[in-house]
């Protein structure tokens, strides 16, 4: 399966690199890859700006969340087709970030429905609590949430593996743990489904994490801020 490289820049904006052709050549020549994908889900207000950018060096281009739908009177709302058009072609979906703000799985799920109009990618986020881990009961926890936020016959998505301990935190599950999470979730999604990791992913434990079994590909917050360090995490999935 291509491996995924997905950057969630959160609300990051990097005016000082995005329009550096010279910054994405350093992601040349994992970018050209047959077997690798990057993805960078920058801000609304950037995905238009750095289509042309992102078109030119194989790069695709994300947002990190929609409304369901496609029109009407929804203040500071945007819509699928509305990102669609300006240039993306995933939305991650269901992030902690955003379930925390109350988003529950019915809202992913209408949403994941809706990105599939205009035929963008939804990346569906899940993941535990420590508290739930602690208490034993994470794997089960996840399957539900991926039952209840992801919609049948939903065509093409993919799905991100992101325990909330882990996230922005520096700590890592155990490897064991992951790849136990990771086969999990195949059994549930099938084998044509991407399945990524996020939590904390760095350059010095991209190669192991990226090496695990039913991990493919990663979705990356601080370190995909840098283009070096987004460029050694594609190295080592390269
Ligand atoms: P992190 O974020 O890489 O900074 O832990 C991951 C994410 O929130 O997707």
């Amino acid at each position: 399966m291509r491996k995924l490289i997905a950057a969630n820049w959160k609300m990051h904006g990097h005016a000082e690199w995005i329009n550096k052709p010279a910054e994405f050549d350093k992601l040349y020549p994992y970018n050209e890859r047959q077997n690798l994908e990057i993805l960078i889900c920058p801000p609304f207000t950037l995905i238009s700006e750095m289509r042309d950018i992102t078109r030119q060096n194989n790069i695709s281009l994300g947002a990190q969340n929609c409304h369901e739908e496609a029109r009407g009177a929804y203040t500071g709302e945007i819509s699928p087709e509305m990102l669609a058009h300006a240039g993306a072609q995933y939305v991650i979906l269901g992030h902690s970030e955003r379930r925390a703000m109350g988003e529950s799985n019915a809202d992913i799920m209408r949403k994941a429905k809706a990105a599939r109009r205009p035929s963008l990618i939804p990346i569906i986020c899940v993941g535990e609590s420590l508290e739930i881990r602690e208490l034993g009961e994470a794997t089960e926890f996840v399957l539900e949430q991926i039952k209840n936020s992801v919609p049948e016959h939903i065509g093409d998505y993919v799905l991100a593996y992101e325990p909330i301990w882990a996230i922005g935190t520096g700590r890592v599950p155990q490897i064991e743990d992951i790849e136990q999470m990771h086969g999990r979730i195949r059994e549930l999604v099938g084998p044509d489904v991407r399945v990524l990791y996020g939590g904390s992913v760095k350059p010095a434990n991209a190669e192991e994490i990226l090496s695990v079994e039913n991990v493919d590909g990663v979705l990356i917050g601080g370190a995909s801020l840098e283009m070096d360090s987004l460029m050694a995490i594609a190295k080592a999935a390269a």
